[in-house]
C-alpha cells in the first residue's frame, strides 16, 4: 500500500493526469499546508526586514536598504493580505465559522497597515506592525489550534 506521503507527491507532480481519471479532485491546500508553504514563509519576510540587533558589539540594525528590498517588503505585506483572503474565503472558513472569519479578517486588515509602514519606508512602523501581525497569527492559534500538537510545544502559555 503507498504511503499518503507517497501519493501526494504523485498527486502534485501528476495532478494533470490524476484529474483526467477523476480521481483527487483534493482542491485546496490543507490549512497546516498553507500556513507552513506561504503564511509562515511570507510573513517571515516581513518581520526579517527590520530587525534592531543589540550585542557587545555595539548596535546592528537590519532595514530594507534599497529599492528592491523595500519592494521586497511592501509584497510581503501585499501577499500576506491576500493569504488572509484566501483563509477567509469558503473553500477554508465554511466549515470554520464566524470567528475564523474574523481572524482572516484581522490579517487582512493588519497586511494593509504592514503594506502602508513598507510604502512609506518607515522601518519603525514595520517593526511595530510586525509585533501586531505576531499577535494576530497567534490569536487564531489559540482559538484553533494545531490538529497535532507540536513537540514541545505543551506549555501553558507561559509567562514570558
Ligand atoms: C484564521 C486563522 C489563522 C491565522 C490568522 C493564522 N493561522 Fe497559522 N494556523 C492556523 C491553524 C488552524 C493551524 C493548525 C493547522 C493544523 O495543524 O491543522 C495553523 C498552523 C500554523 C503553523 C504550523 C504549520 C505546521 O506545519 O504545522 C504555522 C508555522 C503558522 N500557522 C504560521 C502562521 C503565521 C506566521 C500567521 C500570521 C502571519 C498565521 N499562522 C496566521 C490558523 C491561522
Amino acid at each position: 500500500m503507498e504511503s499518503a506521503m507517497k501519493a501526494k507527491f504523485i498527486g502534485l507532480a501528476g495532478a494533470l493526469l490524476l484529474s483526467a481519471c477523476g480521481q483527487n479532485a483534493a482542491p485546496t491546500e490543507t490549512v497546516k499546508e498553507l500556513m507552513a508553504t506561504k503564511v509562515q514563509p511570507t510573513a517571515k519576510l516581513y518581520w526579517d526586514s527590520v530587525q534592531y540587533i543589540s550585542d557587545e558589539t555595539g548596535d546592528h540594525d537590519i532595514v530594507p536598504k534599497n529599492d528592491a528590498e523595500w519592494e521586497r517588503t511592501r509584497k510581503a505585506a501585499e501577499d500576506l493580505g491576500k493569504l488572509g483572503e484566501l483563509l477567509k474565503s469558503d473553500a477554508y472558513a465554511a466549515e470554520r465559522g464566524a470567528s475564523w472569519v474574523q481572524f482572516s479578517q484581522g490579517l487582512i486588515d493588519i497586511s494593509k497597515q504592514a503594506e502602508k509602514a513598507a510604502a512609506d519606508k518607515k522601518p519603525e512602523a514595520i517593526f511595530e506592525v510586525g509585533g501586531t501581525i505576531y499577535s494576530v497569527c497567534s490569536a487564531c492559534h489559540q482559538a484553533f489550534p494545531a490538529s497535532t500538537p507540536e513537540p514541545g510545544a505543551s506549555a501553558t502559555g507561559g509567562a514570558a
